[in-house]
C-alpha cells in the first residue's frame, strides 16, 4: 500500500466522517457534485459509476439515498483497506486498487457506459504522479463517457505554493496545483474539460493537522509564523489564530470527457472543442 496512505490510517473506517469538521460525511457539501454527476448519469444511460479513491463510501452512499436509477452499478475504487472495509458495511460494492494503474475491466462489465467521479484524491499523486493518473484514466475512459472530480486547486500561484509549502513542512508529498495547471495537465493528457465549477472550501485547522500529521504544538507554531509571512497571501487561504493557524483547500469540480483527436494530420491530437 502507498505510504501516504498508509501513514493517514488512524484517521481511516468511521473516524472518518467526522474528520475536518465532518466535511467528507456532510450532504451539503457534496450536493455540486453529486448533482452534477446524477445530471450526467440521466443524460447518458450511464451503466456503472466508478467512485476513484471513494474512501468510506459517503458520495456512493449519497447518490444511492438520492435516487439514482436502480440499474446503474455503483462501484467504490479504494486503496485503503480500512477505507473499503467501511465502504462494504455500508453495502456499497468495493474494489481495491488504485487510480494510477486500476483498468476498466477491474470495476465492471467493459462494454458497459462509464461515469466516472472522484473527490480530493489527486493531490495524493504528488506533483510528478498526477499526469500519470490521469493518463491512466484516460486509457480506461471511451469517447462519450465522463470524469467528474473535484479537487483542491488554487486561482492563484501564491495560494498554491502556501499550501505545498505547509504539507511539505508536514513531511507529506501531497500537492496541490493551480486550476490552470490542472487544466493544463487535464488537456495535455487528452482530456477536454468542458466546466469547471466551484465547490465548498475545507478547513484546516490546527487540532486535526496535529493529529493526522504527527505534529508537535512546537511545529504548529513554527508553522504559523513561516507562512504568515507570506506576501500576498489570502486570509481565505491562511490566517493564523490564537493558537496556531487555519489553512483552507479551495475546491473546483471539473467535468471532463476524452478529447476527440484526428490523428490523420501527421499523428498531431487537437482536441475538438464544442
Ligand atoms: C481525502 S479522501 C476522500 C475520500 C472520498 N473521495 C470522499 O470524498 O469522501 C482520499 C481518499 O483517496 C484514497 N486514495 C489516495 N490515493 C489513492 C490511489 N492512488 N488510489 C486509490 N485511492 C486512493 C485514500 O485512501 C482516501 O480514502
Amino acid at each position: 500500500m502507498n505510504e501516504q496512505i498508509k501513514r493517514e490510517e488512524s484517521v481511516h473506517g468511521e473516524h472518518w466522517s467526522t474528520l475536518h469538521g465532518g466535511y467528507f460525511s456532510d450532504p451539503v457539501v457534496a450536493a455540486p457534485l453529486i448533482r452534477k454527476v446524477q445530471e450526467i448519469a440521466d443524460k447518458s444511460r450511464v451503466d456503472t459509476i466508478v467512485d476513484l479513491g471513494g474512501g468510506t463510501g459517503s458520495l456512493l452512499s449519497l447518490l444511492r439515498a438520492e435516487g439514482v436509477d436502480p440499474g446503474v452499478s455503483l462501484v467504490n475504487l479504494e486503496a485503503s483497506d480500512i477505507q473499503l472495509g467501511a465502504a462494504r458495511r455500508a453495502g456499497l460494492s468495493c474494489v481495491r486498487g488504485s487510480v494510477d494503474s486500476f483498468s476498466r475491466h477491474d470495476v465492471g462489465h467493459e462494454e458497459g457506459h462509464f461515469l466516472f467521479m472522484m473527490r480530493s484524491v489527486l493531490h495524493y499523486l504528488g506533483k510528478y504522479g498526477l499526469r500519470r493518473a490521469l493518463r491512466n484514466l484516460r486509457t480506461q475512459t471511451r469517447p462519450g463517457e465522463v470524469f467528474v472530480h473535484q479537487t483542491a486547486s488554487f486561482r492563484h500561484q501564491q495560494d498554491a505554493d502556501c499550501l505545498n509549502e505547509l504539507y511539505q513542512i508536514m513531511r507529506t508529498p501531497k500537492w496541490y496545483p493551480t486550476v490552470d495547471f490542472l487544466r493544463e495537465c487535464l488537456r495535455d493528457e487528452e482530456w477536454q474539460v468542458l466546466e469547471v465549477l466551484p465547490g465548498l472550501p475545507l478547513s484546516l485547522t490546527n487540532e486535526e493537522l496535529m493529529q493526522r500529521y504527527d505534529l508537535s504544538p512546537t511545529e504548529i507554531l513554527r508553522i504559523s509564523d513561516q507562512l504568515s509571512q507570506k506576501p500576498l497571501l489570502s486570509e481565505a487561504v491562511f490566517k493564523r489564530t490564537d493558537n496556531g493557524f487555519c489553512a483552507f483547500l479551495h475546491y473546483w469540480i471539473y467535468v471532463c470527457t476524452p478529447a476527440i483527436s484526428d490523428k490523420s494530420d501527421s499523428g498531431r491530437v487537437s482536441p475538438i472543442v464544442v
